[in-house]
């Protein structure tokens, strides 16, 4: 199994992101930090304790980590997310607790008490994990990686080459590059493979679980966020294709390639670069997810559905 953090700021496709890492028997979920993206991060830190409760997992610490991005103010993507990040369904009271630990507090923690190295799973801006680097350097060459649910390999979706995640916190993007620490990005070009059409959302409904049916009110909503916001009738489930790679890699292909962050485009601020031809001829830094198997990715996530309350 592989040992991992999830940090996120669920946001929709990151609470299906939480409940695969909690139910797939190749996943160990040690910890879930939050971060201020989808919406604030006290929306963020409550929806994930709503994610859990949902889903009945429990034992797991979360931690609360930072509110706003490296260089500047959080712009929550409420256009899709709504208000509290989470509209749709009626939201539980959370039954499981906030940890004391701030975020990264608490990676270090569970980095420190692994015998096997952790892999970070980042499916918000990645802010966290640049302040544990900034903060804990050493940490670096402790874990396995990060695999970072962000960027594109194409164009974007705030602006027209940024995508969310990337465009919220390039400069987190560019300390988490320059660490060096094996990189997987799943961007854009492939999330979009992973469309909740009518009839994924039925199965994922039909596992009759509380998880499913919670589940598929998530998927509604998003799905008309996006019809209204970015003209695509089903939404994109983003935020889970980082653990299905983990749990079971032969769901995407991924090629070995040079990404970089844009920092200062006049229009092009988030913008990723990745090099597929290797026409800068400067060395391979990441590893960028291409091609989603569908029909594999959505049984992932139905089983998943299933296993859970
Ligand atoms: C990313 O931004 C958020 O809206 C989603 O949760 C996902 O992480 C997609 O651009
Ligand atoms: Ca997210």
């Amino acid at each position: 199994t592989t040992p991992i953090i999830l940090d996120c700021d669920p946001g929709h496709d990151d609470v299906f992101a939480i409940w695969l890492a909690a139910a797939h028997p190749a996943i160990d979920l040690r910890a879930i930090t939050t971060v201020g993206g989808n919406g604030l991060l006290e929306h963020t830190t409550y929806n994930a304790r709503v994610a859990c409760t949902v889903a009945g997992v429990s034992g797991i610490p979360i931690g609360a980590g930072a509110a706003h991005p490296l260089a500047g103010p959080l712009h929550p993507a409420d256009w899709i997310h709504g208000p509290n990040a989470l509209g749709g369904p009626e939201l539980p009271a959370p039954t499981v607790p906030l940890d004391d630990r701030n975020a990264q507090q608490l990676m270090r923690d569970v980095i420190d008490a692994s015998p096997e190295p952790i892999t970070i799973v980042a499916t918000g801006p990645l802010t966290n994990v640049a302040m544990l680097f900034e903060e804990t350097p050493e940490t670096v060459s402790r874990i396995a990686g990060v695999v970072w649910m962000g960027g594109s390999t194409t164009r974007g979706n705030v602006t027209p080459y940024a995508e969310f995640n990337a465009w919220a916190d390039p400069e987190a993007i560019a300390i988490v590059l320059a660490a060096e620490v094996p990189f997987t990005m799943v961007g854009l070009n492939i999330t979009h493979q992973a469309l909740a059409t009518p009839e994924v959302r039925a199965r994922i409904a039909a596992t009759g679980t509380r998880t499913g049916a919670f589940g598929r009110e998530l998927l509604d909503y998003f799905s008309s966020t996006y019809e209204r916001a970015e003209r695509m009738p089903d939404g994109p489930l983003h935020d889970p294709i980082t653990v299905a790679l983990l749990a079971d890699p032969a769901v995407a292909t991924t090629v070995r390639t040079r990404l970089d962050v844009e920092l200062a485009g006049t229009e092009t601020r988030g913008a990723t670069s990745v090099d597929l031809l290797d026409a800068l001829d400067r060395p391979h830094n990441a590893t960028v997810a291409l091609d989603l198997d569908v029909p594999r990715f959505w049984s992932l996530i139905e089983d998943a559905v299933r296993t859970l309350a």
